[in-house]
Parts: structure tokens; C-alpha cells; sequence
């Protein structure tokens, strides 16, 4: 599969079985925290729903997604955009589906006028700290011994892609 295969579009509600299985199976430690995954219920969309989501398909299944949202809810910060969770089925990594992912988010981005896109990655993550360095995501900040995950001290990390 190449990343022309890929195809991404705005989620809707039918898609909820689809991700709530990605989500199941996609976090780790390393990636995510223990805890969300125990708090996980029978639906997907309920913290936010579709309309916060980019859905990315290929061979007509739902194999990632990518949540972007309004950073903040006041004026003053209007224009920056926050990546609240990418996640790709094991089943279909190294592929390029975050990548069609993280190029639709910045095409949405500059559609609204955003000025940049924000995200937090554990500093363990270096799958995902590799794709967004080449996808033009810079440190903006380090937060040392942020999360305590499974007996260990994980700094996170705030990166950012100016639009
Ligand atoms: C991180 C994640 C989203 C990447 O998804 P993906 O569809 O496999 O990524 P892509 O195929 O688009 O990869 C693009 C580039 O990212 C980098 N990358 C992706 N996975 C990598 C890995 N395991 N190791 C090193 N680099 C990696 C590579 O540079 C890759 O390009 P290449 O395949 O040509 O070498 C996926 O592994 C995932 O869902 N992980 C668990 C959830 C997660 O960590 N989300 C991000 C939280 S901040």
C-alpha cells in the first residue's frame, strides 16, 4: 500500500464501531495512558464527536484517524489548532496513513485560516516524534517528568507546524 491508496474525509457517526476498535488496540504505554484505555466505554465519539475527526480509509475500512480541534475556546487564541489524538491500526502502520492524515489536518487548517497546529507527545514516542519532524513539527517546549506512567517519569513534549 502507498500513501496514494490512502484516502481521508470528514468522520461521521456510522464510523464510531471503526474507531472505537482502532482505539482499542492502537495506544500503549508508551504512547498514551493506561488509564484512558480502561476508561474506555461502548462508544468513540463521546468526549467529541465526528466533526472534530479526519477519518483515513483504505480498501474501503477506516484505518486511522486524526482529532483536531480549537485550542482555545476565547478569541485571543483563535487560529491555532490542537491534534487531540492520532491513532493508526497496527495492522496498517508504515504505510503512510498518518502521514495522509497530518497533510489533510494542515489542508484543513489553512482552509480555516488557522496560524499553526499544536500537539503533546510523550518524549518516549519516537515513532511519532519522527513523523511529525517530517512533517514540519518543531519542539516548541519540553515539560519535564510530566506523567508517571507505569512506574516512570515521561517528559512531554509540545510541538508545533506553522501554517
Ligand atoms: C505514530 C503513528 C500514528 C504513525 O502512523 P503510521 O501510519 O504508521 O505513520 P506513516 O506510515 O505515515 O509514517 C510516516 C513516517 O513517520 C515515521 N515513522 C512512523 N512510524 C515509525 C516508527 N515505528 N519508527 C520510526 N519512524 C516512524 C517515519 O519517518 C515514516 O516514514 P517511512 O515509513 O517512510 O520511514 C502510529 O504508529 C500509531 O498509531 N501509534 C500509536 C498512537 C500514537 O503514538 N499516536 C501519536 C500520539 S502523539
Amino acid at each position: 500500500m502507498s500513501a496514494t491508496e490512502v484516502t481521508v474525509r470528514q468522520a461521521v457517526e456510522s464510523d464510531d464501531a471503526a474507531l472505537l476498535a482502532i482505539e482499542k488496540v492502537a495506544w500503549t504505554a508508551m504512547s498514551g495512558f493506561p488509564s484512558f484505555q480502561e476508561l474506555l466505554t461502548e462508544t468513540f465519539f463521546t468526549r467529541s464527536g465526528p466533526e472534530a475527526h479526519l477519518v483515513a480509509e483504505h480498501d474501503g475500512a477506516v484505518v486511522g484517524y486524526l482529532r483536531l480541534q480549537e485550542k482555545y475556546k476565547f478569541p485571543e487564541g483563535a487560529g491555532v489548532l490542537a491534534i487531540n489524538g492520532l491513532a493508526v491500526a497496527p495492522r496498517a502502520r508504515r504505510l503512510g496513513v498518518a502521514s495522509a492524515l497530518l497533510q489533510a489536518a494542515t489542508t484543513e487548517g489553512r482552509r480555516r485560516g488557522a496560524r499553526k497546529i499544536t500537539l503533546n507527545v510523550h518524549h518516549t514516542n519516537l515513532p511519532a516524534r519522527h513523523l511529525y519532524e517530517r512533517h514540519g513539527y518543531i519542539v516548541e517546549g519540553t515539560h519535564p517528568r510530566e506523567f508517571l506512567i507505569e512506574g516512570a517519569y515521561v517528559d512531554a513534549l509540545t510541538m508545533s507546524k506553522t501554517l
